[in-house]
């Protein structure tokens, strides 16, 4: 197999270089830590106006390269993975998924590096998005330097379950292997590396969103992935940065465009290592709540916040009233000032535009986040 096949070029360059300033470890973030906490310092002028105002003394300042990064966290709400879709003999629709595991340095804050572990160069890896009953064809490449596996959340046998010792096991570096399954039960799902030490292979950054549509579609909504993460970039068992989607105050520093009086869905994840439960709690509003997806109707009605523990995940739905810019984020103080904390920025829709042109943001992208069931894709095909 051709490496060349699964990658773009621009991605394998970037593969492997540079780890060396992310080896600094602890005493670069503690420094970085140190000096933005530091009062009276400015807000960087280059960013959008009233993301400015958010830069208090316990957020994070500056930008993140994000195109050293090869992902930006805004794109990542909404770039959902359809695969290469085609139609089996049977009628089923076929998806097939390219994935390689390698490594790949990161920028989560302003300055701070981090040597990652990455599904196709990015963490978290792509959104994988289907319908149930779809077959998923997944094609795996090891390029990296360790032995890796992909463990899907889902229902499948058990060599197809990505576990050392069972069916493939763990795949050596270099090595390939094609997983596949049917797309069951739908809901709001996540895959990981599964190779041991396991908290070493998921804190590194081997984790994706595996979005599962239900056969009958969800109402139409602005749709948004949302993966709680978090790093230790000094390798002490404890995280230094917690984000949503690897950036940390990524969503402060460019609040999320959406409409007043629109129905928002998050499929909202927690992947976080170290820390036994992560949560999620939102502003001026308050949300249903549907816990791993799996349902049509709410498991909780009427909640502003909920928490997860590691691997747990749901799908949260709400609408804000008033225009204005809404904070959400962890409700663990600490969490929230070490960077999960951002801001939706609601606007009457005839500001949409200008709203989304304020933070680097297209119709394109708001294509992406209002039709994005895997649905119509399987149809446009078949
Ligand atoms: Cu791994
Ligand atoms: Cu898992």
């Amino acid at each position: 197999m051709r490496l060349s096949e699964l990658v773009s070029r621009r991605k394998f360059l970037r593969l492997g270089l540079g780890s060396a300033a992310a080896l600094l470890g602890g005493g670069v973030v503690g420094n970085s830590l140190r000096a933005q906490n530091e009062p009276g310092g400015q807000p960087d002028s280059t960013l959008p106006q009233h993301a400015a105002h958010h830069d208090v003394n316990s957020m994070l300042v500056g930008q993140v390269d994000h195109k050293r990064n090869l992902f930006d966290p805004m794109q990542m709400l909404v770039d959902w993975d359809y695969g290469k879709v085609s139609t089996l003999p049977n009628g089923q629709a076929l998806r097939e998924y390219n994935i390689f595991a390698a490594d790949h340095e990161i920028e989560i804050a302003p300055g701070i590096f981090f040597p990652a572990w990455t599904f196709n160069a990015r963490v978290p890896g792509p959104s994988l998005r289907c319908v149930e009953g779809d077959r998923i064809r997944i094609h795996f490449t090891n390029v990296g330097t360790h032995p890796h596996t992909l463990h899907f959340h889902g229902i499948h046998t058990a060599e197809m379950d990505g576990v050392p010792g069972v069916g493939p096991g763990e795949i050596g570096v270099g090595g390939t292997f094609v997983y596949e399954f049917d797309a069951e039960p739908f809901g709001c799902h996540l895959y990981h590396c599964h190779a041991q030490p396991l908290k070493r292979h998921i804190h590194k950054g081997l984790y994706g969103a595996f979005i599962i549509d239900p056969p009958e579609g969800r109402p139409p909504a602005r749709e948004f992935m949302m993966m709680m993460n978090a790093f230790d970039t000094n390798f002490d068992g404890e995280n230094e940065i917690y984000a949503v989607n690897t950036v940390g105050h990524e969503y402060a520093r460019r609040p999320i465009p959406i409409k007043v009086g629109e129905l928002v869905r998050i499929y909202l994840i927690n992947i976080t290592e170290f820390d036994p439960i992560n949560s999620f709690h939102l502003h001026a509003e308050f949300f249903d709540y549907y816990d791993h997806g799996t349902t049509l109707t709410p498991t909780l009605r009427t909640v502003d916040t909920i928490m997860q523990v590691q691997a747990q995940r749901g799908i949260l739905e709400f609408r804000y009233r008033w225009p204005g810019q809404y904070m959400f984020h962890a409700h663990v103080s600490e969490f929230a000032e070490l960077g999960w904390m951002g801001f939706f920025n609601a606007v009457e829709p005839e500001n949409f535009e200008a709203a989304l042109a304020e933070v680097g943001l297209d119709a394109e992208w708001d294509r992406r986040g209002t039709q994005g069931s895997a649905i119509q894709v399987r149809e446009g095909v078949s």
